[in-house]
Parts: C-alpha cells; sequence; structure tokens
C-alpha cells in the first residue's frame, strides 16, 4: 500500500463501529512495531559507533540470546566469559527488552536466525543513511524530497530498475566471490524465461530485416576440471540494434533476439546473432530524476546477457562486452568486469567471437 494510502486510512473518521475497533488495533499494533524498531535501529547505532557490527553489538546479541533462552530477567551475569562463574554485566536489561521483543515478532513469521538476520542486516542499513545524515547535515527540505521520490518510485513501479542499476553488483559480487569458473555480473530487469530452444548451434530469433553487425559465437561449457558438460544450457538475450529489449519495448516481436541453446556432450556451442547497440536506462522516471539531478548519465555499454546452466553446477549469469565501448568504463550500473569483454574478428559477412564457460560444481 502506498504511504499516502496508508496516511489516509489512519486518518479518516470512523465509519463503522467494527471496523474502527479493527483499525483501532492495527494502527496500535503498528505503533508498538514502528517504536520497537525505531528503539531498536537507536541502540544498535548507539552501541555500533563506528562502522559494521561492533564486539558490543555481538556481545548485547549474545545476552538477548541468553535472555530468550530462559536466563533470568535479573541474573545479569554472562556466563560465557571467565566461565564457569562468568561476569556480572553492567548492561542495563531494559536495553535488552526491545531487542528481545522485536526478535520474538520477527521469530511469528520467520525462523529465529533469519530473525535476527534482519534485525542486524537492517539495523547496518539504517545505521548507514544515518551517518550520511549527520555527515552531509542533510536538511528537513531535502530529507522530504527524498521521502517524495521514493514514493514515486514505488508508485511507478521503478524498485526494480533502481536496485538493479545500484545495488545489484554488489550482491552478486558477495554472491559469487568463492566460485573459481568464469565470471558473471549482474542480471538486470529484462531477463525472461522460457525463450524458445535451440539446439546447440542455431541463430536466436530475429526479424528477417534485422539491422547490426551479424555475430557468430562459438565457445564451449565445461567444468572447472576441464570436463565438457553435456546437458548444459545457455540462455541469451539481449537488446536490438535501437538498444530496445523484446517485451520492454513496443512493436518488437516477442521472442527477439532471446533464444536458449540446449548443448550436447561435447560442450560445444555456436550461436547466431546481431551485436547490440548500447542504451540509457529509462530516463523518463523516477530513477531518471535521480540521474539528472546528481549529474550523471544513463548509458549501460552494448552487452549480451546469459544464464549458464548444467545439471550439478551452479548457475552462472553474465554479461559479454564489446572492446572500445565508450561506457565499459562508466557504466550506469557498474557491471563491466574486464574478463567479460568479448575479443570480436572480422569476418566476411559481420564478426566471429570465441569466448568459453567454466561453471562451479554445486557446492556440498
Ligand atoms: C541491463 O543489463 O539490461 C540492465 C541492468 C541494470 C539496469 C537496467 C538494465
Ligand atoms: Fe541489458
Amino acid at each position: 500500500m502506498a504511504l499516502t494510502a496508508i496516511h489516509t486510512d489512519l486518518a479518516s473518521p470512523k465509519k463503522c463501529p467494527d471496523k474502527g475497533n479493527a483499525r483501532g488495533m492495527e494502527t496500535a499494533a503498528l505503533l508498538v512495531v514502528v517504536w520497537l524498531a525505531t528503539i531498536a535501529a537507536h541502540l544498535f547505532t548507539a552501541f555500533g559507533a563506528g562502522s559494521g557490527f561492533s564486539t558490543d553489538d555481538a556481545m548485547r546479541l549474545v545476552e538477548v540470546r541468553d535472555l530468550l533462552a530462559g536466563q533470568s530477567w535479573f541474573d545479569l551475569t554472562q556466563y560465557r566469559l571467565d566461565p564457569p562463574v562468568g561476569v556480572v554485566m553492567h548492561w542495563s536489561r531494559l536495553i535488552d527488552l526491545p531487542l528481545a521483543l522485536l526478535i520474538r515478532a520477527g521469530e511469528v513469521v520467520l525462523p529465529t536466525a533469519m530473525a535476527e538476520r534482519v534485525a542486524t542486516v537492517v539495523t547496518a542499513v539504517l545505521r548507514g543513511i544515518h551517518e550520511a545524515i549527520s555527515e552531509y547535515q542533510v536538511t528537513y527540505p531535502e530529507y522530504q524530497a527524498a521521502k517524495a521520490w521514493m514514493i514515486e518510485v514505488g508508485e511507478t513501479g521503478e524498485w526494480p530498475l533502481f536496485l538493479d542499476v545500484w545495488v545489484e553488483h554488489v550482491v552478486e559480487e558477495v554472491a559469487t566471490e568463492h566460485r573459481h569458473g568464469s565470471k558473471g555480473t549482474i542480471e538486470g530487469p529484462y531477463y525472461v524465461p522460457g525463450s524458445p530452444t535451440i539446439g546447440s548451434a542455431g541463430s536466436v530469433p530475429m526479424r528477417p530485416n534485422e539491422s547490426g553487425t551479424p555475430l557468430v559465437w562459438t565457445g564451449r561449457v565445461t567444468s572447472t576440471d576441464g570436463t565438457a558438460l553435456d546437458g548444459a544450457t545457455i540462455e541469451l538475450w539481449h537488446a536490438d540494434n535501437d538498444g530496445l529489449y523484446s517485451q520492454f519495448a513496443p512493436g518488437i516481436p516477442e521472442w527477439n533476439l532471446r533464444g536458449t541453446f540446449a548443448i550436447g556432450a561435447d560442450g560445444r556451442f555456436e550461436i547466431h546473432t546481431v551485436r547490440p547497440a548500447p542504451y540509457q536506462i529509462p530516463t523518463d522516471g523516477a530513477c531518471g530524476q535521480l540521474i539528472a539531478a546528481a549529474g550523471w548519465h544513463a548509458w549501460r555499454p552494448a552487452h549480451i546477457h546469459v544464464k549458464v546452466s548444467a545439471p550439478g553446477h551452479e548457475l552462472l549469469t553474465a554479461q559479454l562486452y564489446f572492446p572500445g565501448d565508450e561506457h565499459n568504463d562508466d557504466d550506469i550500473a557498474s557491471a563491466v568486469k574486464p574478463e567479460l569483454v568479448l575479443d570480436p574478428k572480422a569476418a566476411a559477412d559481420g564478426q566471429t567471437v570465441a569466448y568459453d564457460f567454466v561453471l562451479d560444481p554445486v557446492r556440498s
């Protein structure tokens, strides 16, 4: 529900006594949750001076866990310190209370470990926001403008775009840092599952007059030990020569420049397509307002998206780029990595390129 709607709901006079009562309870419950969350955020902020989760934060969490596990409210001993007698802590139980209640409230919908993780990560996010406000002395008009802008991002459905442009690249780095195989990068918002299946060699669906330089891409899908991955698939999608994606721009056939290559025992593939063009992310909405206000540009370099999968192996999501693109170094989505830049060669009719994929076995 949009914030304006919540506001109207809370502010409107009671129309029927029963509904009014229920609404009163909901409002009270909401206020309690907001109160607990605010206190918890402030406490974590206060105790986590500096960045990250401090040792004091960790000790506080241990104390709260012990309380939730049954240690008496009046027993302030921390038995994990200096065992077996333990150390009497000087910290007030009043500070444990909102944290314990927040974790218990979270447990109604989430297991304990997940509730703690939600509380911890959300607290760190809030701490980052609080620090930026203090560091840059953010004013009330700026706060109100940011609030109005966030409401607009939601109302215009641009959260997926915002997150994929400015957040996903770090999530991807963290998710894949253990890998030894091919580098990956972000998926972005334009993937559509279920594209037409092609064999291990063939052309992606395209219009008879599809413009752009023809590209023939050959390669192999192997495991990190070098064995060919029979049964691998490569799902491929990319923009056309005008920088437009089928199913997101009008007037383009449904599966244009989207296909799923099914790979055989030798792991080899041969993909026929056309080179995509660089494009700007949409600039007519809230993300565009942000880009204009910050004085940034909206360009992504030309790229081909892939999702490579094989039985028993981790899914690889990647994008392949072209050398010399002026936005390889300042991609608005921060997704370009040197390992993902292709090396195409001129051919009689267009270009050819060789690029292999190495997948990591699923970790046991
Ligand atoms: C893309 O790769 O298509 C993309 C990624 C992030 C935001 C917008 C588009
Ligand atoms: Fe893209």
